[in-house]
């Protein structure tokens, strides 16, 4: 725990984001954006179209009946049940976001059925009911399926609404199997009308239930994540989401605030959203973090008042106690010889950080106190100020935005002394090295582990890389996506 506040400070620099929502909230209050580019919207509705259909299937259809007069024959009574759709086929279809919604099209869709036939009647020419039965197949060709969502901010979360949806049967062929199905072939074919329209009215009822299930699944959407026990990202969503002919953007808030509805001091204004910009088209995702996301955790973890520790232990323990410093600060040895010591280090204002193209750059300010430890008691004897420059670099780790800082520079000068004057020069290269050895280790073993990047269960980002622009860290990557429970659960139990 010794060392804990510059780590805790470094690592909340690169705490995390995930993504939802917002309704026309004050624009100036994003400070993360997400851009969903056309190859990651033709991934997002690959997967939809997939797991719709697996949701679907097998799909059983109203049993169909009528009767009707046939020369010679007389009242026919004929009844179709059992009409199943088990196969599905989906041969093309594409996504395009426009002024009024995304919309989806599923052209030359496939569909196989199953299904069971009866017929009954009785004529003035036979004294009995004659009646056949059989099974069938059925096989629709031409189905094109088409919707048109709409995607809003509704109080911080995304609201999913059809706005129109439609299927259609072109061409559709029954073969009957069984009984004297040779006979009845013609008259079945007069199904054909009322079979088409109870595949398009069974598969547009699905669809329905699959937006409002897929509704419910983003309204359930978290705005906060958690980082750890004291911070969480928030990730309401702010404005609706911008639709261009080729891609769907989002500006969240993507701000540290602390968890337990404790409200974070400091505010931060932009005049404008980041803006999310990959080189690289062919990217199915960028997310942009404007400076002011690193800086809210910085002041996060700073007024929690939990960036101070005490110092007991460095790789070279001779550096804590006098007889260490006999030739650094000889009158300290002198008047408390052979004590041990330890260093108390806490923050005096929140640590910035600065991100331009070229690198991102934290500052760290800390005052050290360096305490003698004499039979028990703790002898506060000097308080160094400490003007620490890191330059970090970030990565992917998994769907965590992670980091590592080495030091830049180091400047000090002394604040108070109860031992007369110090000579610096000479204090200077030990406090390099306690902040080479001892902070910035353990600020790596934290910021190691990053913070979560506002990305939905299930998908994982691929090939990401990471571009630095004046005053912002954007994402460029491909997702994959894996299985998982909730967002399956969602998409395929419409009972
Ligand atoms: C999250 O951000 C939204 C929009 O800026 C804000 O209204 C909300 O109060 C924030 N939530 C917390 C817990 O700070
Ligand atoms: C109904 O159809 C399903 C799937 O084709 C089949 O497994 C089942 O046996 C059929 N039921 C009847 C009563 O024919
Ligand atoms: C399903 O129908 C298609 C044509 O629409 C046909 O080519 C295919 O063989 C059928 N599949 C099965 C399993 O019956
Ligand atoms: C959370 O804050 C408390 C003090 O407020 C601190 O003791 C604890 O270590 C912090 N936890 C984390 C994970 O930073
Ligand atoms: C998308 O819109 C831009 C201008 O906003 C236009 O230049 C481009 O041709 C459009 N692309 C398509 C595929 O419609
Ligand atoms: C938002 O930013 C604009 C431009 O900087 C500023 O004029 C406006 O007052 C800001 N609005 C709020 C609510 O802070
Ligand atoms: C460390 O220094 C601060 C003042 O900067 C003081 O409040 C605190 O009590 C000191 N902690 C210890 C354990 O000496
Ligand atoms: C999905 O489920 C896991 C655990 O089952 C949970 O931790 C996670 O927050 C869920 N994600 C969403 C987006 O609901």
């Amino acid at each position: 725990m010794a060392v804990a506040t510059i780590l805790l400070l470094l690592s909340s620099v690169f705490i995390s984001s995930q993504a939802h929502l917002q309704l026309l909230a004050d624009p100036n209050e994003s400070f993360t954006s997400i851009l969903i580019s056309q190859q990651g919207l033709d991934f997002v509705k690959n997967l939809l179209i997939s797991k719709a259909i697996l949701s679907m299937i097998p799909l059983k259809l109203p049993r169909i009946e009528e009767s009707a007069k046939f020369p010679f024959l007389g009242n026919v009574h004929m009844v179709l049940s059992n009409i199943t759709i088990y196969k599905i086929d989906v041969l093309s279809s594409y996504v395009k976001p426009g002024d009024h919604g995304i919309t989806i099209v599923a052209s030359g869709a496939t569909c196989n059925l199953s299904m069971n036939w009866h017929y009954s009647y009785s004529s003035w020419l036979l004294p009995l009911e004659i009646s056949d039965k059989g099974s069938a197949s059925v096989q629709v060709d031409g189905m094109q399926v088409g919707l048109t969502i709409g995607l809003e901010n509704h109080g911080g979360t995304l609201m999913l609404s059809l706005m129109d949806c439609g299927c259609y049967v072109t061409d559709i062929s029954i073969k009957l199997d069984g009984g004297a199905s040779w006979l009845y072939q013609g008259m079945i074919d007069a199904f054909e009308g009322q079979i088409a329209s109870a595949v398009e009215n069974a598969v547009a009822k699905k669809l329905k239930e699959g937006i409002l299930r897929l509704d419910s699944f983003l309204q359930a959407l978290p705005k906060e994540i958690p980082v750890d026990d004291n911070a969480s990202l928030n990730v309401t969503f702010i404005d609706n989401p911008l639709l261009s002919n080729s891609s769907i953007g989002f500006h969240i808030s993507g701000l540290f605030t602390r968890r337990k509805n404790v409200p974070v001091t400091k505010r931060y204004h932009q005049s404008f959203h980041p803006s999310v910009f990959c080189k690289d088209q062919s990217k199915m995702l960028g997310i942009s973090l404007d400076e002011a996301v690193f800086n809210s955790a910085a002041a996060l973890y700073y007024d929690a008042a939990f960036m101070q520790w005490i110092v007991d232990k460095v790789p070279d323990q001779s550096l804590l106690n006098t007889a260490g410093w006999r030739f650094i600060i000889p009158q300290l040895y002198k008047k408390y010889p052979n004590d041990d010591m330890n260093l108390n280090v806490s923050l005096s204002s929140p640590p910035v950080i600065r991100i331009s193209e070229r690198n991102i750059g934290a500052t760290v300010y800390a005052d050290v106190i360096i305490d003698v430890v004499e039979a028990g008691q703790v002898i506060p004897v000097a308080c160094i100020s400490l003007v620490i420059r890191g330059l970090a670099s970030v990565k992917i780790i998994e769907n965590n935005l992670a980091g590592s800082v080495k030091l830049d520079d180091l400047a000090m000068s002394l604040k108070w002394s109860q031992i007369g004057n110090l000579r610096m020069y000479l204090i200077q290269p030990v406090m390099w090295t306690i902040t080479q050895t001892v902070v910035l280790p353990y600020a790596n073993a934290h910021l190691g582990k990053g913070f979560p990047l506002p990305i939905i269960h299930g998908f994982t980002l691929h090939n990401a890389e990471i571009v630095c622009s004046s005053s912002m860290v954007t994402i460029c990557s491909d997702v994959t996506y894996s299985e998982s429970k909730n967002l399956s659960s969602a998409l395929t139990r419409f009972e």
